[in-house]
């Protein structure tokens, strides 16, 4: 898949500009699951979004930053149950049994991984067999490598680590002008 530079005609605040867009569109990559982590959370701004889009929800946010996870407080207190924020490491989601989510989401968080194999394999861990992982990244070469020129992976990269961590029906593909990594996987075992 081609990572050349695409970017060159697209203003800086690009990414902000189609956020609503893809929030939406992740919505409907999950719709139907009814347990999802969202892992590398932030400050759930995504969990608190499919919690309020639809009743049914029940979305788990992990983050290993205190701080992050401080944020989300009182929208976990309203949130009837429907939400929860861990501070953790992605790499060890020791409050997961096996098996027990349907659907998780890693938006802008898979290149921030000090370990992403681990992080992945852990995932499929909790997945429910056929469960799903979706993973919404900045690819290299992108508008974000020109903003923020953090360490990205390729399409490529991401796809061969999915598959190294056992995921099946793998899929990748570049979204909105070949800014966005768009990434899915199945737990197929079990
Ligand atoms: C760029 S932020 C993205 C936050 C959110 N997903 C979003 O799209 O707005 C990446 C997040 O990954 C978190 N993170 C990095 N390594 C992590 C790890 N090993 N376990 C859990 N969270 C991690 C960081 O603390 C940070 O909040």
């Amino acid at each position: 898949m081609s990572t050349e530079d695409q970017s060159a005609d697209l203003p800086d605040d690009f990414y902000e500009k189609i956020h609503a867009k893809l929030q939406q569109r992740i919505y409907e990559e999950l719709r139907g699951a009814s347990d999802v982590v969202d892992i590398g959370c932030g400050d759930c701004g995504l969990a608190r979004y499919l919690v309020a889009a639809d009743e049914g929800w029940r979305v788990t946010g992990v983050d290993s930053g205190a701080a992050k996870i401080a944020e989300t407080e009182e929208a976990v207190a309203a949130s009837d149950g429907c939400l929860r924020c861990i501070e953790g490491d992605a790499a060890h989601l020791d409050f997961l049994a096996d098996a027990v989510v349907e659907a998780a989401v890693m938006t802008r968080a898979l290149h921030e991984m000090d370990e992403p194999a681990e992080v992945l394999a852990e995932v499929r861990r909790v997945l429910r067999p056929g469960g799903k992982l979706l993973i919404v990244d900045f690819p290299r070469d992108s508008l974000a490598q020109r903003l923020w020129d953090e360490d990205y992976f390729t399409p490529d990269e991401v796809e061969a680590m999915l598959r190294t961590a056992g995921y099946g029906e793998v899929a990748v593909s570049l979204i909105e002008r070949g800014q966005i990594i768009w990434a899915t996987g199945l737990n197929l075992s079990g």
